[in-house]
């Protein structure tokens, strides 16, 4: 079987060893660490160098960094190159007030100079590939992407990811790809362009790829608690067919696998569980369920793994032959 580019999305609290190892095996074709402050790497903050363990099953990995200023984003990438990963990625898309309004992220799409003094300075520091994760602006009269896509391109960078929407958007309204597929039409860019933002299902991963002509597609919140999601969308793009249903007894496993996994990453019981629990409260497993509610409510508030995995059991026993809709997927 093929395998189509698709990548798991840096997402902060989410794509730790743990899951990107599970996504991995599922058929993510890279996946990104969460995002890791240039300051406090270069400042050997302990939790902040966590963040640099990779692992070789889960290659090729990205790290990606984020800081304001270009010599400490350059101290830092070269920190981070010591830990070897296949790319290092600069977040130029993070639309948080604590980021975005220091100067970081998506607040460098205010000040187009300081991002390209930002990416030349990292690129020139390290001889691993540079990449770009950004959005197609700050708002809706700045939808700046293609202008500045080619000045990315420019400063030496190996690809370029584009979130379809704007900082002030944060997450609401729809992705637009408009602006993805224009950037990816222009001839003069060469450089792969990586499109995010909406992807969900295996057939919009299809339509994306057949209507933007984007080289990859890249994923975040359609994995929580559904790390599987690539291997449908590899099968349905490989033959055009959608995978049969899985069970409910499959996906428990799953779920409690990556629960185990983020106990033993995080070294902790409790914060393992607390950890998991955007998983279980995004898992497609538990939408659409009659009567769910009180149950939904346990397993949010468990806080011992086997407290946990008795829910599931129980889970499984009360839904377990109900037959999932795909359009609960
Ligand atoms: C919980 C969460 C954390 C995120 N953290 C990061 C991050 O650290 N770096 C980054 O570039 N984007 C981050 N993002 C944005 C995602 O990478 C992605 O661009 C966004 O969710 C849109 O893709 P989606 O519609 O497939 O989720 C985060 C998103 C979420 C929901």
């Amino acid at each position: 079987m093929k395998k189509f580019p698709l990548y798991l999305a840096p997402m902060e609290d989410v794509t730790d060893p743990a899951f990107r190892l599970l996504c991995k095996r599922f058929g993510a074709t890279r996946v990104y660490t969460e995002f890791v402050n240039a300051d406090a790497l270069v400042r050997d903050v302990a939790s902040t160098t966590r963040k640099l363990n990779i692992y070789a099953e889960e290659r090729p990995v990205a790290i990606q960094i984020y800081g304001r200023e270009p010599d400490s984003m350059a101290d830092a990438a070269r920190i981070v190159e010591q830990a070897k990963p296949d790319f290092i990625d600069i977040n130029f898309g993070c639309p948080v007030k604590k980021v975005a309004g220091k100067g970081a992220g998506a607040g460098l799409l205010k000040d187009i100079p300081k991002m390209l003094d930002i990416t030349r300075a990292v690129v020139k520091a390290v001889n691993t590939p540079v990449t770009v994760k950004t959005r197609l602006g700050w708002d809706d009269n700045n939808r700046i992407i293609t202008d500045i896509a080619e000045a990315l391109q420019d400063c030496g960078i190996a690809e370029l990811a584009i979130h379809g929407r704007t900082r002030c958007q944060m997450y609401r309204g729809d992705a637009d790809w408009t602006l993805i597929r224009e950037v990816k039409n222009n001839p003069r860019i060469h450089i792969p362009i990586i499109g995010n933002g909406d992807v969900t299902t295996p057939e919009r991963a299809k339509e994306c790829f057949d209507n933007y002509g984007i080289d990859a597609i890249m994923i975040g919140r359609a994995t929580f608690g559904c790390p599987w999601i690539f291997q449908d969308i590899q099968h349905y793009l490989n033959t055009g067919e959608l995978l049969p249903e899985r069970s409910m007894q499959w996906c428990i496993d799953i779920l409690k696998e990556h629960v185990e996994r983020s106990i033993e990453w995080i070294g902790d019981e409790r914060k393992g569980i607390v950890h998991s629990r955007r998983h279980f409260a995004a898992s497609p497993v538990f939408k659409g369920l009659f009567d769910f509610r009180q149950t939904r409510i346990a397993l949010l508030r468990a806080d011992s793994k086997a407290e946990v995995f008795q829910i599931m059991d129980e889970i499984v026993e009360k839904w377990g032959n109900r037959p999932t809709l795909p359009s609960d997927k």
